[in-house]
Formats: structure tokens, C-alpha cells, sequence
């Protein structure tokens, strides 16, 4: 018998789960070029996340509190531990670190003003302050990175904090990318490099080598700013329990724990997807060891890595983090891979909501691009009114579902109003698993 004759029922050809046909792709595009793949964005691969938890709304043994009637205060306060002036936000949802460079300074401009709309702070980041977003922040932090591009004493005493950059959670343990089209005039003087030519950030600080070097470097930081600012501590989420102690002890006033699921610029692909711990599995441990320090709402918590809405802002907040941090998200808000932009994107190669070639710097939308025709396409008016409207919508959402919960701060929302969908999401964010009162690695539980 020949198992291709027609007359016997076939099986259907079996695509391989292993050499599946992206996987296959990549092959071959790697054959043919010999480099690696570099892409903007976060891990794309779907990993635990706080899709996988639910809330518990209140009912009898709790009851919810009324939406139109009840307030729900949403107010944060970042630096409280040593800063003479910690910065006190509106909302509990910050704007990451993108740099200048990466986008353009329009986008940085409409950051700073949607921020600024919203009542809360945005970020420098690898490359420097420009005065259009420190001109339009009302609350800006400056970040102290290993490359030191745009690096400027003075800009850090015009920061309202600033964020000591250990790592980023899409590529812990390494450095950024510039690539050399996206180094235009501007960017070349502002970080003090030639115009044109690829530039790899430091994938450390070159001054020190351990956690007893960081203590010096804040204290350093302090004295420039005349100890008036909050000194964040940025890690990515590998190590969080460690990492949060020992920016804890080095005298970090703020903890930003950024999770694998968190933007880049521009990043080996390998890195991003292969590199790190979802964010769910990391504020859990990073609480803990603000606990065990007595240290827990003394120095704060911030959390980023693939926050999209204000149920996740809520589970963040739920699971013992202060505020959130969000890059991609604010980028989309802003009018990145947006639809009307496809036919541009398909000459590109891409389409709608899968362009990530961030690095090449010809964003239809002027965002991560720095060719000024392409930049002139962003409006940092109307893009900064978008994104003020999107943080006021996530905030809305975070309100609806603390009331329901029976609370009247965001910060009272608390692990037990959670429970999980799958096994993993409860071992990470040690929430009981949805209809039990147990998770792995519950202390007594046996496992
Ligand atoms: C375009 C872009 C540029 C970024 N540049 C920086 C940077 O200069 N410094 C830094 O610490 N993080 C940088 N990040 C990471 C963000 O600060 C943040 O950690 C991350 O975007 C959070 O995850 P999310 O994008 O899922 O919200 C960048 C992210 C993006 C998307």
C-alpha cells in the first residue's frame, strides 16, 4: 500500500512546533545576511502576565464602594526617603525612559505634555534633556545612565529626580543601540559622538563594579542636587529580591523594576525574548525584600514591562508596587502603529502593529525617527492631548476596579483581592489559583 494513494484518507502535512515557519525564516534570514536580527518594542513571545490574574470584586464579607458617589484618591508621592522635595504625582502612572534619539523631539515634547496634562512625570533617557521636554514636563526625571550620552550637570539640577539607570528589563545585562541613520546633527552634539556612525551604549556604569560603588555614586548625585531630589534606582527584572535590597541599602529613594516584556529602542531580538523574568514574577520578591528591610512604602516601587491598561495598573498596584511605568503603551497613545499609516508600513515590509523596526528610523508616524519630514508628521500638541486622554482612561479604569474592591486609594487594593487563572501566574504572583486558597509554594502548604 502507498500512503500517498489518493484513495486512503490523508493526514494533513504536520507544520513542526520546533521548526515552525517564523522559526524557519529567521534561519534562512540569517543565512543569507550572517547578522543577527535587531528590533525596537518587548518580548513578543507570550509569557505570564496580568492577563493571567482576575480581581475579586466585593460582595458580602466586602462591599464596593459607589462609583459616582465615593472617591477613590489616586495620589502618589515618589522619594520620601531622603529627597527634601519627593515628587508628588496625580496618578500612579509614570512615563519610562525613552531617549532622545531614539525618538524624536517632537515625541519627546508630546511626552512631556501629555504627561504633564495628566498630573504626573515623564523621563529622559539615553541621549539627554532637550529644553522641549524639560519645557513642557512639570515633573521630569533625569536619567544617570551607563553611557553617559548627554550627560550635563547642570540638566540634573534641573531635574525633578533622577534615575540612576542599572538596567532595562528588554536587555538586562546589556546595552542600547543607536544606529548610526538616527544620529543626526543633534543627536551627534548632544551625546558628543560623530554624526552617522552606529553607537553601542555601555552595558554598565564605568565607575563602578558593585553595589558598594552605587552608594558612592547616589551620594555623589545627592550632593550635586544639594540632596533637594528623589534618587531612583532602574533595574531590570532578573534578580528582584537581591537587586531591590541592594538599591535599597546603596540609599535608592525609588526602586523601578522593569520587567522582559518592557519596550527597547533597539535591541538584538535574542536578547529581548530570551533575557529576563516577566514582570509578574518580580514585584512579589521585590516587595518582600522592601519588607524584610522595613522598607515597604518608605521607598517606593515602581513597576514597568508591558502595561497596557488600568486593570493592569491595578494588579501592579494590587500585588504591592506604588506607580507604574509605561513606554510602549505612551508611544501607541502617541500614534505609533497606528492604522493609518498600513500602506507605508507594508513598504516597509511590516504592517500594523507589527513594525518594530525602530532602529532604522523611518517611522511613518515621527516617532522613533529622526529625519525631520518624517518628525514634522507628529503633531506634540495633538499627540500630547492623546496620551492625556489615554492615562486619564487607564486611571479611570484602575478607580472602577479599586471601588469595586471596596476601596478608597488605589494603594488599598492588596493581594487578596486577586486570584489566578493558570498555575504559573499564581507561583509568581503568589495569588491563590481562581477558585482555591492555595498556590505553589504557599508557606505551609507542602510545595
Ligand atoms: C523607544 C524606547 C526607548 C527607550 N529608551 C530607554 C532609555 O533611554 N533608557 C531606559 O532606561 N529605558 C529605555 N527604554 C525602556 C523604557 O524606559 C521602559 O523600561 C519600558 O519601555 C517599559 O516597558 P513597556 O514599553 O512595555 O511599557 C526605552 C523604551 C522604548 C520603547
Amino acid at each position: 500500500m502507498n500512503k500517498h494513494d489518493k484513495r486512503i484518507p490523508q493526514t494533513l502535512p504536520i507544520q513542526s512546533a520546533t521548526f515552525s515557519n517564523p522559526i524557519n525564516a529567521e534561519i534562512r534570514r540569517a543565512a543569507a545576511t550572517g547578522i543577527y536580527d535587531i528590533r525596537g518594542g518587548g518580548a513578543k513571545r507570550k509569557v505570564p502576565h496580568f492577563d493571567d490574574l482576575l480581581f475579586l470584586g466585593a460582595s458580602i464579607s466586602r462591599y464596593p464602594l459607589e462609583g459616582y458617589r465615593e472617591k477613590c484618591d489616586t495620589r502618589v508621592t515618589l522619594g520620601t526617603r531622603f529627597a527634601k522635595k519627593p515628587i508628588e504625582l496625580d496618578i500612579p502612572i509614570t512615563i519610562a525612559g525613552m531617549s532622545f534619539g531614539a525618538l524624536s523631539a517632537q515625541a519627546k515634547e508630546a511626552l512631556g505634555r501629555g504627561a504633564s496634562a495628566a498630573g504626573t512625570s515623564t523621563t529622559t533617557g539615553d541621549g539627554g534633556m532637550t529644553p522641549e521636554e524639560r519645557g513642557h514636563s512639570t515633573k521630569l526625571v533625569y536619567q544617570y545612565l551607563p553611557s553617559r550620552y548627554g550627560m550635563n550637570p547642570d540638566d540634573l539640577r534641573r531635574a525633578d529626580a533622577i534615575e540612576v539607570v542599572v538596567g532595562q528589563g528588554a536587555k538586562p545585562g546589556g546595552g542600547g543601540m543607536l544606529l548610526g541613520q538616527k544620529i543626526s546633527d543633534r543627536v551627534a552634539e548632544m551625546r558628543t559622538l560623530p554624526k552617522g556612525i552606529d553607537q553601542r551604549s555601555a552595558c554598565r556604569h564605568p565607575d563602578w563594579t558593585g553595589p558598594d560603588d552605587l552608594e558612592i555614586k547616589i551620594l555623589e548625585l545627592r550632593e550635586i542636587t544639594g540632596w533637594q531630589v528623589p534618587i531612583y534606582v532602574k533595574v531590570g527584572g532578573t534578580r528582584p529580591y537581591y537587586d531591590t535590597a541592594l538599591a535599597v541599602k546603596a540609599g535608592a529613594d525609588v526602586v523601578v523594576l522593569d520587567g522582559m516584556q518592557g519596550g527597547t529602542a533597539a535591541t538584538q531580538d535574542v536578547f529581548i525574548e530570551h533575557v529576563g523574568l516577566p514582570i509578574l514574577a518580580c514585584i512579589r520578591p521585590a516587595v518582600r525584600a522592601l519588607q524584610d528591610l522595613g522598607m515597604h512604602r518608605e521607598v517606593q516601587l515602581i513597576v514597568s514591562g508591558g502595561i497596557r491598561t488600568g486593570a493592569d495598573v491595578a494588579k501592579a498596584l494590587a500585588l504591592g508596587a506604588d506607580a507604574v511605568a509605561i513606554g510602549t503603551a505612551a508611544l501607541i497613545a502617541l500614534g505609533d502603529n497606528d492604522p493609518r499609516w498600513e500602506s507605508e508600513y507594508q513598504k516597509l515590509g511590516t504592517t500594523t502593529g507589527a513594525y518594530d523596526d525602530w532602529h532604522e528610523g523611518r517611522d511613518p508616524a515621527g516617532i522613533t525617527t529622526q529625519d525631520p519630514e518624517l518628525a514634522a508628521r507628529l503633531d506634540p500638541v495633538e499627540a500630547g492631548r492623546r496620551l492625556r486622554n489615554y492615562l486619564k482612561v487607564m486611571t479611570l479604569e484602575a478607580q472602577t476596579i479599586a471601588r469595586a474592591c471596596g476601596h478608597n486609594h488605589l494603594h488599598n487594593l492588596e493581594p487578596e483581592d486577586l486570584c489566578a487563572l493558570t498555575m504559573e501566574a499564581a507561583a509568581m504572583a503568589q495569588v491563590p489559583l481562581a477558585g482555591t486558597d492555595w498556590y505553589p509554594g504557599k508557606p505551609g502548604s507542602g510545595y
